[in-house]
């Protein structure tokens, strides 16, 4: 398919180019319409299916959500946010006094106050990793892993600089020292393969509102199958064993259902949004994040080379192929995203960069405008 073809897929103004999949990612129009019949399916409850709105479709989606993953569809587990299934991770890993908790220098706030929170607990101790301006994180993040790192708690994408970790290294030298990896991967899930057999975590998560391009409030837990004996964030009636017969709920079960079910949040069948998600991640998996990752690269380079004239360049060592972060100039204004929105184009700052993030719509008119808009705005 061309970039052209995938526009029409979307609520796209011509006159916007939307660069900002990391912020919010656009629902394609099939996604929200699915979202929309559901909500009118919503005041018919008499017409909606016991067992297809509260088992079949959540089943569906977490199959969907678990290819993303390269795992099966048992060890996911439906969470509304990645604080969600950050706090699941913190519950379920042993952490002792002295021990360190890694993460990275600005990472998002998810992934750190969770484990502020537990290593205040376990009197452990916090470790952040900068890098240096030539340094890659992946380099950063392997010397810092030592004998005391219980836990090493990462993206794959630096959500403010697009530098990406190789995170089947990172994760082959903590195992040898015994530590444990825990990944939001909110930020890259999606827009490239995940090599699960390679990088082996034992919690993953990733909120479905931006490049997953699904509804707000409903993201995705892989649970590596040694800790899902573990123990839930909540004690739902769903996701206990004979849940299915709804005359027989106060037999009350000593049981879980499978494998990472037991960690859903409550009312994970999520009736309004659960459809639509599922719309997205199928075209997402029809896709295949192989050709996706070929594809964004492309966009992220086109972009990038627009503005190299303007002396705008990404000064990210090992930048993530979906994901431009553009180093401004010591003279450039200070609102820069706004003076952007004025000419029709759609990016965030974030420090001291311009985060530009496109998707498979981003054609060569939306390129064509962010040249002229940066060139307005630095002038
Ligand atoms: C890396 C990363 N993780 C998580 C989130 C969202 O977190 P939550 O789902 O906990 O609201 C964001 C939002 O910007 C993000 O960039």
């Amino acid at each position: 398919m061309m970039n052209s073809d995938y526009r029409p897929l979307f609520d796209l103004p011509r006159d916007l180019a939307y660069l900002n999949c990391a912020y919010m990612g656009p629902m394609p129009r099939a996604a929200a319409a699915a979202g929309k019949a559901a909500y009118d399916r919503r005041m018919r409850p008499w017409e909606m299916g016991v067992q297809d709105q509260f088992f079949d479709q959540p089943e569906a989606l977490r199959a969907e959500a678990a290819r993303l993953f390269g795992a099966s569809p048992g060890d996911i587990a439906l969470v509304p946010a990645a604080s969600y299934g950050l706090a699941l991770a913190a519950q379920n890993l042993a952490l002792a006094p002295r021990q360190d908790i890694l993460t990275l220098a600005g990472q998002f706030p998810s992934n750190v106050y969770i484990w502020r929170e537990k290593a205040a607990q376990a009197g452990a101790r916090m470790k952040t990793v900068s890098r240096s301006a030539n340094q890659s994180w992946t380099e950063a993040v392997l010397d810092a892993i030592g004998p005391q790192t219980a836990i090493a708690a990462l993206p794959e994408t630096h959500w403010a600089d697009g530098g990406r970790l190789d995170l089947a290294a990172v994760s082959d030298k903590l195992r040898a020292q015994g530590g444990r990896l825990v990944l939001d991967l909110t930020q890259s899930l999606g827009t490239a393969r995940f090599d699960l057999a390679a990088i082996r975590p034992d919690f993953a998560v990733a909120a479905g509102y931006k490049w997953l391009l699904g509804p707000y409030t409903l993201g995705y837990a892989y649970i590596a199958p040694e800790h899902q004996g573990g123990r839930p964030l909540e004690e739902g009636w769903i996701v206990r064993e004979g849940a299915e017969d709804f005359a027989r709920l106060v037999d009350y079960s000593d049981h879980y259902q499978d494998g990472a079910r037991r960690f859903d949040m409550g009312e994970r069948s999520g009736f309004q949004l659960v459809p639509a998600a599922l719309e997205s991640l199928r075209w997402l998996n029809a896709l295949g994040p192989e050709a996706l990752n070929v594809a964004l690269l492309e966009r992220t380079r086109a972009l990038e080379e627009a503005v190299r004239p303007l002396g705008v360049t990404c000064d990210t060592p090992e930048r993530a192929a979906h994901y431009l972060c553009l180093a401004l100039p010591s003279d450039a204004p200070g609102d820069m995203a706004q003076r952007l929105s004025r000419e029709g184009v759609s990016v965030s700052q974030r420090g001291a960069r311009l985060r530009v993030t496109p998707h498979l719509y981003t054609d060569d008119a939306d390129i064509a405008r962010f040249a002229d808009a940066m060139a307005a705005a630095i002038a």
